[in-house]
């Protein structure tokens, strides 16, 4: 198991750790989201789907075990993954728990190979604080991806792909890419 690693030097950021999610962060994490995904900020997932995911997700908490953010890293394809489900607690807005996340995440895409990542958000200075930028041709794939990434039965992946059958989540939020530079770590 990984140990958990301290965030950054700040004295904020002392307050809380960041780890990869357990199983048993799923109830939490289902906690962080539901209220935005009942102002459709997030997409609302069932259970098993954050289970199947678990191995995606990184978590904030305290030194007393709450968890007070989420996000996850979703492979969309060899080049393309998703910063998803990015979430912190009300009363840990603005103290660096998403920043974090998201630095720990763009890791984690460095590590998997991918050189693009994606995000559909409403956040759009946030993630443009962190060298995404809001994607001018909407179009992140060529047309033979595109038609692979159709067979995806992934909520996500048909949002990014703005099917028909998922517009009433989407609301006019943006999509915003960041391109990597660095390879992965041996
Ligand atoms: C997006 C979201 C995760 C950001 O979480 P957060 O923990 O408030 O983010 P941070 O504290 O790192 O950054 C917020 C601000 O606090 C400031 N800040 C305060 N203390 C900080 C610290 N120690 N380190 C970094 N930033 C700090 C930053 O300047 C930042 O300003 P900016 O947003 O203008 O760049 C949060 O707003 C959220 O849960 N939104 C709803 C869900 C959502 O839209 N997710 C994105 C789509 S997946």
């Amino acid at each position: 198991m990984t140990a958990a690693q301290p965030v950054t030097e700040s004295a904020a950021a002392q307050a809380f750790r960041l780890r990869r999610a357990r199983t048993s962060d799923v109830a939490a994490i289902r906690r962080l989201v539901a209220p935005l995904a009942e102002r459709r900020i997030l997409i609302s997932k069932e259970s098993v789907a954050y289970y199947e995911a678990i191995q995606e997700f990184r978590v904030a908490e305290t030194p007393e075990g709450e968890l007070i953010g989420c996000g996850a890293l979703h492979v969309m394809w060899e080049d393309l993954a998703e910063v998803r489900t990015l979430a912190a607690a009300d009363d840990w807005r603005g103290r660096g728990v998403g920043h974090a996340l998201v630095e720990q995440l763009l890791r984690d895409a460095v590590d998997v190979g991918v050189q693009r990542v994606f995000c559909l958000t409403f956040e759009v200075g946030f993630f443009e604080r962190h060298g995404f930028e809001v994607m001018a041709d909407q179009s992140a794939v060529d047309p033979e991806v595109y038609s692979e990434l159709l067979r995806s039965s992934d909520e996500g992946v048909a949002e990014f792909l703005d099917l028909a059958r998922v517009k009433p989540n989407t609301l006019g939020n943006t999509r915003m890419i960041k391109w990597l530079a660095g390879r992965a770590r041996e």
